[in-house]
């Protein structure tokens, strides 16, 4: 009997501890994506970011420029409410060719794109079941975000969902029904991760937002059930699987992925004769993104006729010429060993470090000493260089025709892995 007793207790501890084990697995499975599912993130480095919709037709900013109550955000934007909210109805880019911008990304060495299923504004850019407010009630008709979803699926990019949980525009939001409003976030949530086929990324943009605010932990938990391989930003309130720096360049950080959003131009959404990056800046902003071990969401806000603007297009295609030829010092890398400086960034791969000097700032570059011989160098973009290894540190030089105007690639081969060759 006393036997008994003890088998049995000792069974129901088991069972206890298996449960513990098992709501430990289900919070680790819904707040963070599995390390191999980051993987092509990690090895992708440049993605394309679009903001559209029908403010297009005004050229002023993406929700912000609607008036109107922000329900706790201060400042109205200056395009009175209803003339904003009314946008829709003349919506009709008749251009828009989902199969044009995906190529506009891979001409360009973007591995993925992500785009605005819904801004602050409210209006959903895809056929939703739960509002009338969307692009399939405007002249246009068609669903945007089905089209660009075949159109990456077909052309072999990942595709990512910017959504704002804030919404200026639904009765709901933040109010004493904000309850309802959440049922309705997570219903639209639950469209977009159903009825596209499959999605690798959602980028939430939530304002400072918590978890509460949105019942992210239900609502991570979904997204990870109906896309079990998807990845999700850190702006719905819990750290999830990668920080957003925004406007600006990501520390150097090898420990957590991290993606920075940046504009191409001034403003997200399209405006006219916007003032725009030059190849040079677009080419530094991404190389210094990957030197610092994260990547670059690049952004474009389409014309309202549905075309990328041709300017824009060309500075996205001469990123992609850089990186036709230096693509193996960018994709597959990880940052350092040498922190990113006024001279540059570096990145490395198995037994390279790829030098990155963006500016010669004297005939010489020092850098600091590392723990492997140096057994081979060259220029990826073309030329010789000299480089003179010591116990003080690195010294590399180049006659004045080998720099190179935007970034000249120094590639030092050493005799084992670069990963760990500063430890
Ligand atoms: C900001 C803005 C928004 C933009 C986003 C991109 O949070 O509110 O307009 O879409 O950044 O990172």
């Amino acid at each position: 009997m006393k036997i008994r007793l003890v088998t049995l207790l000792v069974l129901l501890g088991g069972l206890l501890l298996s449960a513990t084990t098992v709501s430990a697995q289900e919070t680790e499975s819904y707040s963070q994506a599995k390390p191999e599912d980051m993987q092509w993130f990690r090895d992708a480095k440049f993605g394309l970011f679009i903001h559209w919709g029908p403010v297009s037709l005004k050229g002023t900013e993406i929700g912000w420029s609607r008036g109107g109550e922000r329900r706790g955000i201060k400042g109205v934007g200056p395009i009175p409410v209803e003339e904003y909210d009314n946008l829709y109805k003349k919506f009709n880019p008749v251009k828009f060719n989902a199969k044009e911008w995906v190529q506009i990304a891979k001409d360009a060495g973007m591995k993925y794109l992500v785009f605005t299923s819904k801004h602050h504004d409210g209006f959903s850019m895809f056929d939703s079941k739960l509002t009338d407010h969307k692009i399939t009630n405007s002249p246009f008709k068609r669903d945007v975000v089905a089209e660009l979803a075949k159109a990456c699926h077909e052309g072999g990019l990942k595709l990512g969902f910017y959504y704002s949980p804030v919404d200026w525009y639904h009765p709901d939001y933040r109010t004493e029904n904000h309850k309802r409003y959440i049922e309705f976030l997570h219903g639209q949530i639950r469209e977009l991760c159903t009825n596209y086929g499959q999605l690798d990324v959602m980028w939430f943009d939530s304002l400072g937002g918590t978890a509460e605010d949105w019942d992210s932990k239900n609502m991570f938990k979904m997204i990870r059930e109906l896309q079990p391989h998807i990845i999700i930003n850190d702006r719905a309130g819990l750290p999830a699987d990668f920080g957003t720096p925004e406007q600006e360049i990501g520390k150097f950080q090898t420990d957590r992925a991290w993606e920075s959003c940046i504009t191409i131009g001034k403003q997200w959404a399209w405006k006219p004769a916007d003032e725009i990056k030059s190849v040079s800046e677009c080419v530094h902003t991404l190389v210094r993104c990957a030197g610092g071990d994260g990547n670059l969401l690049f952004n474009v806000g389409p014309m309202p006729d549905g075309r990328i603007e041709p300017r824009q297009v060309v500075r996205l295609r001469k990123m992609g010429e850089f990186l036709n030829q230096c693509g193996e010092s960018i994709y597959g890398t990880r940052g350092g060993p040498f922190p990113p400086d006024s001279w540059g960034a570096s990145t490395h791969k198995d037994n390279k470090i790829y030098v990155h000097v963006l500016n010669w700032e004297s005939d010489k570059l020092v850098l600091p000493p590392i723990k492997r011989r140096i057994v081979k160098n060259s220029i990826l973009n073309g030329g010789v260089c000299f480089v003179k290894q010591t116990a003080e540190g690195i010294e590399i030089s180049t006659r004045e025709p080998n720099k190179k105007k935007i970034d000249t690639v120094i590639v030092l081969e050493l005799d084992g892995p670069a990963a760990d060759a500063m430890k």
